[in-house]
């Protein structure tokens, strides 16, 4: 992957600080794949990978396209994992590779399983944290589920902040956090999807020969995403009973939904939406394929934390389907909406844009409120300054 980072100064090999970066999902290994990068590219650090492997084929998906190196593979997840289960075979790898690798600072993303554990883990061997991705905050235990105890958890345990935007910078200071320990930088997302889209372009990148060849030139697309574990049961019921019968009033346009390998989302997406014409329902996609299915897409249907912050850079309307989100900015910026599950709810928010163009224009965002692709840049600078390799504002 080739990030343009600065150059190096020249640090001896022996005073190298060690950095141990720990993901497991796919979401993270996207926001951590270009700062990898950049560390590594930087040479002022000694830098490990540990994938815990919470997901398994989309977390490989990303290892492949972003060319990562990994150090340590955990290999924990099974199949229906249970929260708990999940957590404790997390603990108990992941002190394993503390031990052995005695870092000066593990760097970890998010709100995850991983990220929580992998902070525990970091903490109980009196190891420092890094939290990427910081301050992000519902006020909700409930929604997200788990995520939001996870962040709040990963906080308490945390030396240094990287917050992406002012607002979770706030949510820190309100719980106590040291402004001196927190550093405002964007969301490496971007950095993500910057690269990814000029990897595209440069390329001249289609889809090879399959479902998204055959998708009719023209046809507006509404790209649909869901995951969320307190959307299981009924909520996904009714997102699926909302898709069946915009599928059945728009016949012009064309649904297309990768559904998450999680078999309480798999069951009931396949048993009540299989078999429409109209409606694709895909395996998860890779990167490259999902970012041109949202260049595609004429609006976003959702329940994703990344893609609402992917959304806006791409200028395309996102309705999101949960109750709150901890991604403000896009709701003030007019480029993200939030529908909830209620299907009656949904398919009046989606026919609002579909039959009205001027409601999908409003919805256009000038500007990314979650980042500039900048943010890997600004988390080495901190990084560097944290370790006394360089003086400076990362700013
Ligand atoms: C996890 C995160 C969530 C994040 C989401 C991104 C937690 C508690 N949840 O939720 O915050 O938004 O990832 O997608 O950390 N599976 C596979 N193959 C895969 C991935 C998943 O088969 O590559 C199936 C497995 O049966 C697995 C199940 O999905 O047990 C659930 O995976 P898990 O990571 O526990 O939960 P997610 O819903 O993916
Ligand atoms: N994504 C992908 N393929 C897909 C669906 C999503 O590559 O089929 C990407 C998406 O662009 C974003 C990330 O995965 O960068 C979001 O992952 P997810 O929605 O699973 O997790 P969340 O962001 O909600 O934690």
């Amino acid at each position: 992957m080739p990030l343009s980072v600065p150059s190096s100064l020249a640090v001896s090999a022996v005073a190298r600080p060690r950095l141990l970066l720990v993901f497991g999902t796919r979401p993270e290994a996207i926001k951590m794949a270009p700062l990898l990068h950049a560390l590594r590219a930087d040479g002022g650090f000694e830098v490990r990978l540990c994938v815990t492997a919470q997901h398994r084929q989309m977390l490989d998906e990303v290892l492949t396209l972003f060319e990562l190196q990994v150090d340590h593979d955990l290999d924990v997840m099974t199949t229906g994992q249970s929260l708990n289960g999940l957590c404790s075979r997390l603990l108990e790898r992941l002190d394993g590779v503390m031990a052995a690798e005695q870092p000066d600072l593990v760097l970890v993303h998010g709100d995850t399983s991983t990220c929580c554990m992998a902070s525990l883990a970091a903490f109980q061997r009196g190891i420092a944290v890094a939290h990427v991705e910081a301050g992000l905050r519902t006020g909700n235990l409930q929604a997200p589920w788990p995520e939001e105890a996870n962040r709040r958890l990963t906080a308490v345990l945390t030396r240094l902040h990287f917050a992406p935007t002012e607002s979770a910078r706030h949510n820190l200071l309100a719980e106590g956090v040291a402004d001196a320990a927190i550093c405002v930088t964007g969301n490496t997302v971007v950095d993500a999807l910057q690269w990814m889209c000029q990897h595209l372009e440069e390329l001249g990148w289609q889809p090879p020969a399959g479902t998204l060849t055959q998708l009719p030139e023209g046809a507006p697309l509404v790209l649909i995403t869901g995951h969320r574990r307190e959307s299981f049961g009924e909520g996904f019921a009714q997102i699926c009973q909302a898709l069946a019968e915009l599928a059945r009033r728009y016949p012009q346009v064309q649904f297309v939904y990768p559904v998450h390998l999680n078999p309480q989302v798999q069951e009931p997406v396949h048993r009540l939406l299989d078999g429409i014409a109209n409606l694709q329902l895909l395996p998860p996609q890779d990167y490259r394929h999902f970012v041109w299915l949202m260049q595609r897409a004429s609006l976003i249907l959702t329940d994703s934390g990344g893609v609402q912050e992917e959304a806006p850079s791409l200028h395309k309307p996102v309705l999101l389907m949960r109750t709150t989100t901890e991604r403000p900015e896009a709701l003030a910026a007019g480029c993200v909406r939030l529908v909830g599950t209620d299907a009656a709810r949904i398919i009046a928010e989606v026919s609002r844009l579909l039959d009205d163009p001027a409601a999908v224009q409003a919805m256009r965002s000038a500007s990314n409120p979650y980042g500039d692709g900048q943010a890997c840049r600004r988390i080495l600078a901190r990084l560097r300054q944290h370790f006394g390799l360089v003086q400076g504002n990362p700013a």
